[in-house]
């Protein structure tokens, strides 16, 4: 591959505005010189000087004040505004994990004979929180096809619907969702709109589009290194943030100070991160477009992705996360020696981070999914696409091509 093949139009994404928002955001406080990143702040005792003093600061408890280490701490409010300023939001909470970001949200808006509406190709850890949990407390979930239209959905909102759930891009397998209709129908049922909207991180603004409860696993590009676990809610109305607030308070979500600053650190260099994986995951996904092992790239950016429309009507770019499913007359067990076979590709969940991993999802998309939706040609993989160089990244699939044909022969 020429180094003129890799010369591809770089997508308007702002990534630059991102990064000269994260070099300015979250300094420290006061006059005078000092160093130029905040301290972390490890602590649990809050002091006061009076018992007036006390009950002032925990009325201030919906302020990000500090008043005790579990309700959290100067750093994890400079992590917090920075979220906000990224998702375009009013408040943001950051809690344990990505996935506690999913459940928390889904506990504070729900309540008992309630009703969700989740997509078929949501995060699996957030379905079994559905079926399990949320079950044992008298919440419903149905599962709706992630493209589904306006008609459709507004028939299977129910009275008790408080919430309508999105993910998109959906969990490996990558449908585009059509956020603006489902904040429509949403509002008109008196729902709740909440979106996990961690690959759509800087380049899909949710509130711009209806979203009410913006989820981030802050985990992958924001932390970026894998070195942390965190997660953040944002919202942009007061009264959900009092809701939320209060079941986070309620449920003792905390964040470690440690990890928020880790994250801070990440959100730092998140722009120019972004900006050299999303292109370099552009590269590779063209290039297996063309293979004649592959029967199709999940790429939102790619036409043949769903909802790719909804995506260049809604995104200003993409992240470095994609599917290739491969024709049907490779196996699974093939595709697991082409993994095996990779070694610039690690074999890893997550994402978001530096380093370029691979996972196969054949059976997580089929396993998972009880819609009857169209089935996928053939075995599929998801990459994640880090700051290795896209010729090596190539070469390193081309490699694993081979074994893949060797091992159908
Ligand atoms: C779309 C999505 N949401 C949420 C999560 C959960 O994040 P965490 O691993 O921080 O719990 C993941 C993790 O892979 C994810 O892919």
């Amino acid at each position: 591959m020429s180094g003129a093949e890799h010369d591809l139009p770089v997508p308007d994404d702002g990534w630059s505005d991102l990064t000269a928002k994260m070099v300015r955001l979250a300094r420290p406080s006061g006059t005078g010189p000092g160093f130029v990143n905040p301290p972390v702040s490890r602590g649990s005792t809050v002091l006061y000087e009076s018992m007036d003093a006390m009950r002032a600061r925990s009325a201030q408890r919906y302020e990000h004040a500090l008043i005790y280490g579990a309700m959290g701490g100067p750093t994890q409010s400079l992590l917090e505004e920075a979220v906000a300023a990224i998702e375009g939001g009013r408040h943001t909470q950051v809690v344990s994990s990505g996935l506690a970001a999913c459940t928390t949200p889904l506990l504070a808006f729900l309540g008992a004979g309630g009703h969700c509406l989740m997509p078929d190709s949501v995060y699996g850890p957030t379905r079994r929180f559905c079926d399990s949990m949320l079950r044992r407390l008298g919440i419903e979930t149905t599962y709706y096809d992630p493209m589904i239209d306006a008609d459709s959905l507004h028939a299977l909102m129910r009275p008790a619907t408080q919430v309508l759930f999105a993910e998109s891009p959906g969990s490996h397998s990558f449908e585009v969702q059509d956020v603006p209709m489902l904040a429509r129908v949403a509002h008109e049922h008196g729902a709740k709109l909440m979106l996990d909207n961690t690959w759509g991180i800087h380049v899909f603004q949710p509130f711009e589009h209806g979203v009410d409860v913006s989820i981030q696993a802050l985990t992958k590009y924001a932390a970026g290194h894998a070195d942390a676990v965190l997660g953040a809610v944002t919202v942009v109305d007061q009264a959900d943030w009092v809701v939320l607030r209060d079941s986070v308070v309620q449920l003792g979500q905390y964040a470690s100070p440690d990890d928020c600053w880790l994250t801070l650190r990440g959100l730092r260099t998140m722009g120019v991160r972004l900006e050299r994986q999303s292109r370099s995951a552009l590269i590779v996904a063209r290039w297996l477009q063309g293979r004649p092992e592959v029967a199709r790239v999940l790429h939102p950016a790619l036409p043949e992705c769903p909802g790719h429309g909804f995506w260049t009507r809604d995104f200003r770019g993409a992240s470095s996360l994609f599917g290739v499913v491969f024709a049907d007359r490779y196996t699974p067990a093939a595709v697991e020696d082409m993994v095996a076979a990779l070694a610039v590709f690690g074999l890893g969940a997550s994402w978001g981070g530096f380093e370029s991993l691979v996972l196969p999802t054949t059976g997580t998309i089929s396993r998972t999914a009880t819609l009857a939706r169209p089935r996928l040609p053939g075995p599929a993989l998801r990459l994640h696409v880090g700051l290795e160089a896209p010729d090596d990244l190539i070469a390193d699939l081309e490699g694993g091509l081979a074994v893949l044909r060797a091992a159908s022969a």
